[in-house]
């Protein structure tokens, strides 16, 4: 029997930099910058200088990171934001933290993130945002949207979870809309041993009323100007995340690597697979494929023990928690289909070419395409 191939090896990655890792984490408890302090400003600044963007504010993880820029942005009781459905519930679920109502809008069946035409068509009096998600690691097509909100002057608010250091026309996504929201959940490209995130922004009064709301609004030690949140990074994520940071060039080089051995097996035998936005670089966070017979595909893998995903099988306007936004099955055709249909497939930097190899002949034998 061959070694289990997972879906993502964290193992591999922590043995390589344990050295790096376990000095830094030491330096952080001998300096006791626990809760925000210097690691964190530290790891803020290396990662916008990486990003090309103006300001960073270090946070407790992705959610909150949506939350504070929503928060910052004016966003409140009564406004619509639009977004997809298809992405992680925490999108859709900041928005209404904050008070407001999502509204859903279907894919572009290639690219799988917003369909700049359907968020046209939602628009309304009402609307004061649109969260692109660069959902995959695929970067949206951010000049529709940008134009569009631009006209109308509605914010825009990049969910980056799953894109860091994707490139859109040549920048990096996050530094592209009025802020960009980051997760260092420990399986994303960029992962911190435990929750984190950062609100990234080229405008300097939102990063500083980001700053302010994610320590309780405080301006001084004693003194709170607004109603804020405990959304604090922790320095030892911080430490950690900026070992790191010096690896995601190349984490994300062997990502594209492995992403085109896939494509060039599964698009040869008709297989439906990520078609990226024109001019942009995806990190393939996720790798995925499109199959008609996705519970015997998935046996398939499993009993060669090799590992997979579904992201997302229920999109969010099917799900119990927004049942009172009143959708239906068929509101989202595209966003419906692809949930019935996508497979996530083994991918991570220490990901081999045998291994792909692997996967694709196991996949293949059993796959059906569309
Ligand atoms: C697209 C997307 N948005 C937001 C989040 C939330 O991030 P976190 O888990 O760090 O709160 C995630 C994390 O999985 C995500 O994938």
């Amino acid at each position: 029997m061959n070694d289990p191939i997972p879906i993502i090896n964290l193992e591999a990655q922590y043995k390589r930099l344990k050295p790096e890792i376990m000095a830094v984490v030491d330096e952080v408890f001998e300096s006791r910058a626990f809760i925000q302090g210097k690691y964190v400003r530290q790891f803020e600044n290396e990662f916008c200088d990486a990003l090309g963007v103006s300001y960073g504010a270090g946070c407790a993880n992705g959610t909150a990171a949506l939350i504070l820029a929503l928060n910052a942005l004016g966003i409140s009781e009564g406004d619509e934001v639009i977004t997809v459905a298809h992405t992680f519930v925490a999108t859709a679920e900041a928005i209404c933290q904050c008070g407001a109502k999502p509204v859903f809008v279907d894919i572009d069946p290639d690219t799988y993130t917003i369909d700049p035409e359907a968020v046209e068509s939602a628009i309304t009096k009402k609307t004061r945002a649109i969260i692109p998600v660069h959902i995959y690691g695929a970067p949206c097509d951010m000049d529709s949207i940008l134009d569009m909100a631009r006209q109308k002057n509605i914010a825009v608010i990049e969910d980056c979870a799953q894109a860091h250091l994707a490139t859109y026309k040549g920048k990096c996504v996050g530094g592209l809309g009025d802020a960009g929201t980051f997760s260092f959940y420990p399986g994303k490209n960029l992962g911190a041993f435990g929750d984190a995130g950062l609100v990234t922004t080229n405008n300097d009064e939102t990063a500083s009323l980001i700053h302010k709301l994610l320590d309780h609004g405080r301006v001084s030690k004693h003194k709170h100007d607004i109603i804020g949140y405990n959304f604090r990074m922790d320095g030892v994520q911080a430490a950690i995340l900026t070992v790191k940071l010096h690896y995601l060039e190349e984490y994300n080089s062997a990502r594209r690597a492995n992403a085109a051995l896939y494509d060039n097996r599964l698009r040869e035998s008709g297989f439906k697979v990520i078609e990226p936005t024109q001019d942009s670089e995806p990190v393939y966070h996720l790798y995925i494929v499109e199959v008609s017979n996705r519970d015997e595909v998935a046996e398939c893998l499993k009993s060669n023990q090799i590992g997979y995903g579904v992201h997302y099988p229920i999109p969010l306007h099917l799900q119990p928690a927004f049942k009172d936004l009143g959708y239906r099955p068929g509101d989202l055709p595209v966003t419906e289909a692809a949930a019935g249909r996508v497979l996530s497939l083994p991918m991570c930097p220490e990901l081999t070419e045998d291994q792909v190899e692997r996967v694709c002949d196991h996949f293949l034998e059993i796959a059906e395409p569309l």
